[in-house]
């Protein structure tokens, strides 16, 4: 039984170099998907395409989708900066470059096609700035969205939380007009994951921060456990779930809302 409906199915996975980009990538090629991967770093995986593009670079982004071409099932968006990165290189590549990934490659989807993005815990105080979000997401284009940056670079602050917080409210945005062509999109909150992108966590943030956000797991994910969840919403067994930002934080935001875990070392960085 192929639950997931994986088999011969062509997907694209960004960010397929390291950490939950290629844990993903891994769990498709096992499920028997054809899986193409793009990345600014060469992968060792044995895909079926892997095309070297930096998602700082739309022109760059839009030869590599259309070097792909042909019909795709499923987008994986895992590419991703950290918070040591230059803010607007965090917004290009975790929001703006993202976008323009996806509406390149909406073009070569048709229904039942599906679409997930890694958002983070970090992009968990969206709702409280809608204003400022829905102003950035309705930039439609690369260039107006890294414009919008530019002009608004207190807001953009060190570029990470507000480029989470875009993709979680860009994400709710385009579902609702994504489903009317039978394409769905969602995104996934991880907690503190063990990649390479957390020795630059661990050299811009305190432990008794980062500490915060494993509670009440009292541990950090692996990449292969962030894998699943993105590969269960873009599959056959998720085909009415859609706008979701899906919490995968070890139940980090149901204590939140429940007042069960000590937030008091966030509050001095506050
Ligand atoms: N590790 C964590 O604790 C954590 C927590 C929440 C969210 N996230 C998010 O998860 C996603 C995956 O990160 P990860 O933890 O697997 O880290 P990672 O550094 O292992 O993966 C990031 C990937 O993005 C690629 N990339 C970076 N800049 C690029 C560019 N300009 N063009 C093309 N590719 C580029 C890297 O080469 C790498 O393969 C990111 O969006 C990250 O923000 C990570």
């Amino acid at each position: 039984m192929d639950f997931l409906g994986y088999k011969s199915k062509r997907v694209i996975v960004s960010g397929c170099f390291s950490g939950m980009g290629e844990a993903t990538a891994r769990l498709l090629l096992g499920l028997g998907a054809e899986v193409h991967g793009l990345d600014y770093k060469p992968t060792a995986l044995e895909l079926a395409s892997f095309t070297q593009v930096d998602l700082r670079d739309p022109a760059a982004i839009d030869a590599a989708v259309a070097g792909i071409g042909g019909r795709v099932d499923a987008l994986f968006n895992c590419a991703g900066l950290p918070q040591t990165s230059p803010p607007l290189d965090v917004m290009k590549v975790n929001y703006a470059g993202t976008r323009r990934v996806t509406e390149q490659v909406l073009p070569l989807m048709s229904e039942g096609g599906a679409i997930a993005s890694i958002s983070s815990t970090a992009g968990m105080g969206w709702s409280r700035k809608m204003p400022v979000l829905m102003e950035l997401v309705q930039k439609k284009s690369y260039e107006d969205t890294m414009q919008w940056c530019e002009d608004n670079l207190e807001t953009v602050n060190e570029g990470y939380t507000l480029s989470k917080e875009a993709i979680i409210v860009w994400t709710m945005m385009a579902s609702a007009q994504l489903i009317k062509r039978g394409i769905r999109i969602n995104c996934t909150l991880p907690g503190p994951t063990q990649t390479p992108m957390m020795n630059h966590f661990e050299s811009r943030t305190q432990a008794s921060v980062l500490n915060t956000f494993i509670q009440p797991i009292d541990r950090r994910s692996t990449p292969e456990e962030q894998a699943g969840p993105l590969v269960f919403l873009n599959s056959d067994a998720a085909t009415y779930t859609n706008g979701v930002a899906l919490p995968v934080d070890g139940g980090f935001l149901g204590g939140v809302a429940t007042g069960q875990v000590d937030l008091s070392a966030l509050m001095p960085a506050a």
